[in-house]
């Protein structure tokens, strides 16, 4: 076995460490746990997101590998999904509450987006990895969860102890875990007028 793959970001300044470490491994520890303190500090960075108004829309699912609820996420990935996610030691279900006692919630999933965000980051800072899946049946989610109408799922997200790529039992994820990460260059993204560099272009 090798070591599980480290793919730093390539910035053209430095940033903050976790933000250049962070990244989506599929290559979990099947025999790792994840321990109930590194676990709420996932869920506390989770909590002291920003929102719009203070609304604070996103809400957990949370499940420890061997659980009804972890069972259940799994159950609900593609198959795609789980075959790589099965060994994370925790399985979370992202949702959004749209709606609260004053009507529609602005920005639900935004600002459920920048709570997972935290989420994911504290995983890093905390040793762990994690990775975020949109491929996942929602309604059956919903309807696994008896989630209420306003209650939308957005994401599933394996959470573990990061292992080396043969762990994965195809050869196509291997060479995928193996593969590099890219961005658009900071020219086609920071922009002056729209379409305009905003910065001169990265250096080499
Ligand atoms: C909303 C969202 C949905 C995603 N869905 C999946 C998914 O279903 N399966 C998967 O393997 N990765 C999924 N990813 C992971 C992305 O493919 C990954 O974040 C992207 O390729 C950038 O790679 P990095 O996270 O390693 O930097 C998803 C990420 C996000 C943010």
């Amino acid at each position: 076995m090798s070591e599980p793959i480290d793919k730093p970001a390539t910035t053209s300044v430095p940033v903050h460490e976790p933000i250049a470490r962070r990244w989506s491994p599929r290559a979990f520890d099947p025999d790792a746990a994840v321990g109930e303190t590194r676990l709420r500090a996932l869920l506390e960075a989770a909590r002291w997101a920003p929102s719009f108004g203070n609304t604070q829309p996103a809400r957990y699912l949370v499940g420890r590998r061997g659980d009804a609820v972890y069972g259940t996420i799994l159950r609900t990935l593609t198959e795609r999904n789980a075959d790589w996610a099965k060994r994370a030691a925790v399985l979370l279900l992202a949702v959004a509450v749209t709606e609260n006692t004053k009507g529609t919630i602005p920005y639900a999933e935004y600002s459920a987006g920048l709570a997972t965000e935290n989420l994911v980051l504290q995983a890093t800072v905390s040793g762990l990895a994690a990775h975020q899946m949109a491929g996942f049946d929602a309604d059956a989610a919903r309807a696994a969860f008896s989630l209420p109408p306003h209650a939308r799922p957005l994401v599933a997200i394996a959470v573990g102890l990061q292992a080396a790529p043969e762990v994965l039992d195809e050869d196509s994820l291997i060479e995928r875990e193996r593969a590099p990460r890219s961005r658009l260059p900071l020219t086609k993204m920071a922009f002056g007028a729209w379409g305009e560099p905003a910065f001169a272009p990265d250096r080499p």
